[in-house]
């Protein structure tokens, strides 16, 4: 499938998904947020995809939402339209694993875009930051919310109220990001992860994903329920059988997402 702001690529069971819009530093269009819903619900589906990367360009994963494209909107057009909002719930819609990749800047909606992936590796050169104060608006997919729960109220209320860009060293310290690799080695290092995700049962990747996310809506008490009656429920897979056999006949397990 050809898109105009993306690339995809699919590859021993990792699907590699670049924004390109480099005239606008894979700013975040309606056009580009389309096709990112498309390309993740296609990769979902795709048996050939175990675990999605999601990249941009060594200068910017992307700089936020189009500000062209989103300057002369009316209230009444944004909240008809229901802006955005369809399209980036795409993304948490999606089952498989999904690594942002970010390098250079991932700002306003770009750092609420890497913040809906499961986790994020990023380059040394990385900048992050909610500067839409500086635009007279406030983060509109998320923001708010995820960057408080990730960096802590003090942290993002900087972020937010002052529009200052954090940097991958300051990312990594604060919880944001999981890793931070040299600029170079980026593309590497975050297929290599897909990979070694890509070798276990997408079944159990999508349970554990499921498993974490609930972390995020419910109690403790709840959420270590729910793990528990996933994890009683997953001794009925074949993968779980074949995962400690593997163990203990000491040889790799073969699964086979079932
Ligand atoms: C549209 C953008 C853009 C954006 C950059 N460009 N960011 N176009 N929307 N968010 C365009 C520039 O207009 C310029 O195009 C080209 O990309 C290169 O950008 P420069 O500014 O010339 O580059 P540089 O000097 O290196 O500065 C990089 C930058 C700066 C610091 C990232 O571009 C910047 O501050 N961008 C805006 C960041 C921002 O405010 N993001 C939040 C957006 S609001 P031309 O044609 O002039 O060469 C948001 C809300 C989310 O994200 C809520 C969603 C519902």
């Amino acid at each position: 499938m050809a898109y105009q702001t993306l690339i995809v690529e699919i590859e021993d069971y990792v699907a590699l998904i670049r924004l390109n819009r480099p005239e606008a530093l894979n700013a975040l269009n309606s056009t580009l947020l389309g096709e990112l819903a498309e390309a993740l619900k296609a990769a979902d589906a795709n048996e050939k995809v175990r675990c999605i990367v999601i990249t941009g360009s060594d200068k910017a994963f992307a700089a936020g939402a189009d500000i062209k494209e989103m300057s002369d909107k009316s209230f009444v057009e944004m909240y008809t339209q229901n802006f955005f909002t369809d399209n980036s719930d795409s993304i948490l819609r999606t089952r498989k694993p999904i690594i942002a990749a970010v390098a250079g800047y991932a700002l306003g909606g770009g750092c609420e875009l890497a913040m809906m992936c499961d986790f994020i590796i990023c380059a040394d050169n990385a900048k992050f930051g909610q500067p839409e104060i500086n635009l007279g608006v406030v983060a509109g997919i998320g923001g708010t919310q995820r960057l408080t729960r990730f960096v802590g109220k003090s942290k993002s209320m900087d972020m937010h109220l002052t529009g200052r860009f954090m940097d991958a060293a300051e990312a990594e310290r604060s919880g944001l990001v999981s890793r931070v690799v040299p600029a170079a080695k980026l593309m590497q290092e975050a297929m290599a992860a897909a990979q070694k995700i890509a070798e276990k049962s997408v079944l159990t990747s999508m349970v554990v994903k499921e498993c974490v996310d609930r972390s995020y809506e419910t109690t403790l008490q709840e959420g270590i329920h729910f793990e528990r009656r996933i994890f009683y429920a997953l001794f009925s897979t074949e993968d779980q059988k074949e995962g400690m056999s593997a163990f203990l006949e000491k040889r790799q397990p073969q699964f086979r997402d079932k």
